[in-house]
């Protein structure tokens, strides 16, 4: 079976809908035709500089989460990045192997150190695209499902298992970017040109999946419309519109085309309570299930465990082949 792998970041005390939609569906979705490395990214989370008691808890929150969505640990292997020692060795093999220019050329560094400043930035933000690269080829997965925002950091980690395997042999499966076009850019309800994001300015663009159902259909009720009155998906001029049909569509499967004949005549309004009634049918049992996973951490620290060690035998294979052949000196 095709070996598929990704990575969230604990930063916040939930995943959003553009996560959910975007990518842990589609970790769901993949395990029955994968094998599957499925990892909270908290080493990725430390560049921005959490108190430690939050990235704690935002490390078990979103294993339950990840967990409550659907991921089976049989049949997938769910771990917390940390725990394999592995990743931060084979990034700093990937760092030496990486142009200032190329690294400097991430989009997501620039817009990110450009928000903080200068002075606010730090050299773990810059090097992040080459930890992510580490991750993805560690585990020589063949995909990687993603949001779109995550394109150019899937380039960088082609670029770098073809760079290593010319330079020292074969020795990484060269990953492809697994993204689904209707979901792969969720936008924010307020400002819906812009992808939802954690550090979005407002929380009210933002759909938490552990929002409760009140708060959730009050957001949607008040997600920013376009002018006109009509139903119809036209990115250009209804973005708010068109994101709301995606969302609609994504979570009843209902094609788009079809949610356009079935609301024509209609107002915004009754169209928009569809979409609240398919967030909160979605979210509430991750919800619950999310609570009563967290209600157990010493079960939940056990998962996390056994993911961990399936991991890091794979992890250990890859680094003992990738130590050899740059040519670092086994330690007996
Ligand atoms: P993170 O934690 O920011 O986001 C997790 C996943 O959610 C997707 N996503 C979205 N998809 C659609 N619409 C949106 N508005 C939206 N917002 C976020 C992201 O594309 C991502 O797939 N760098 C990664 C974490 C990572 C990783 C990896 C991913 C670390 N190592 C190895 C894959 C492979 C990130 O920032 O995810």
């Amino acid at each position: 079976r095709p070996r598929v792998l990704s990575g969230i970041q604990p930063t916040a005390d939930s995943f959003h809908l553009g996560n959910y939609l975007g990518a842990v569906r589609q970790y769901v979705a993949l395990q029955d035709t994968h094998e599957a490395f499925y990892f909270i990214a908290d080493l990725h989370a430390l560049t921005v500089s959490p108190k430690p008691e939050d990235l704690r808890r935002r490390t078990r929150v979103a294993a339950a989460q990840l967990f409550a969505a659907g991921l089976d640990p049989d049949r997938s292997t769910v771990f917390v990045q940390s725990h394999v020692r592995e990743h931060t060795e084979l990034a700093w093999i990937l760092i030496c192997l990486t142009g200032m220019g190329e690294a400097g050329r991430m989009t997501q560094f620039k817009d990110k150190s450009a928000k903080v400043g200068e002075g606010g930035t730090n050299v773990g933000l810059f090097t992040y695209p080459i930890l992510q690269a580490a991750d993805i080829l560690m585990y020589q997965a063949e995909q990687v499902p993603v949001g779109a925002d995550q394109k150019q950091h899937l380039e960088l980690s082609r670029d770098l298992a073809q760079r290593f395997n010319n330079r020292y042999g074969q020795t990484f499966v060269v990953p492809s970017p697994y993204i689904m076009p209707e979901v792969a850019k969720i936008t924010d309800l307020q400002d819906p040109t812009s992808k939802m994001s954690k550090s979005s300015s407002s929380p009210q663009g933002i759909l938490d999946v552990l929002e409760d159902p009140a708060s959730l259909r009050k957001k949607i009720m008040r997600a920013v419309t376009d002018t006109g009155s009509e139903i119809v998906a036209d990115e250009e001029n209804k973005p708010g519109i068109t994101n709301l049909l995606r969302i609609h569509s994504a979570l009843t499967g209902v094609p788009i085309p079809e949610l356009e004949r079935r609301f024509a005549g209609q107002g915004y309004g009754a169209f928009k309570k569809e979409v609240a009634e398919a967030v909160i049918e979605t979210f509430t049992p991750i919800r619950e299930r999310t609570e009563k996973l967290l209600a157990d951490e010493v079960q939940l620290d056990r998962m996390l465990a056994a993911g961990a060690a399936r991991a890091r035998a794979v992890a250990r294979e890859t680094m003992e082949k990738v130590r050899d052949r740059v040519g670092l000196l086994p330690a007996m």
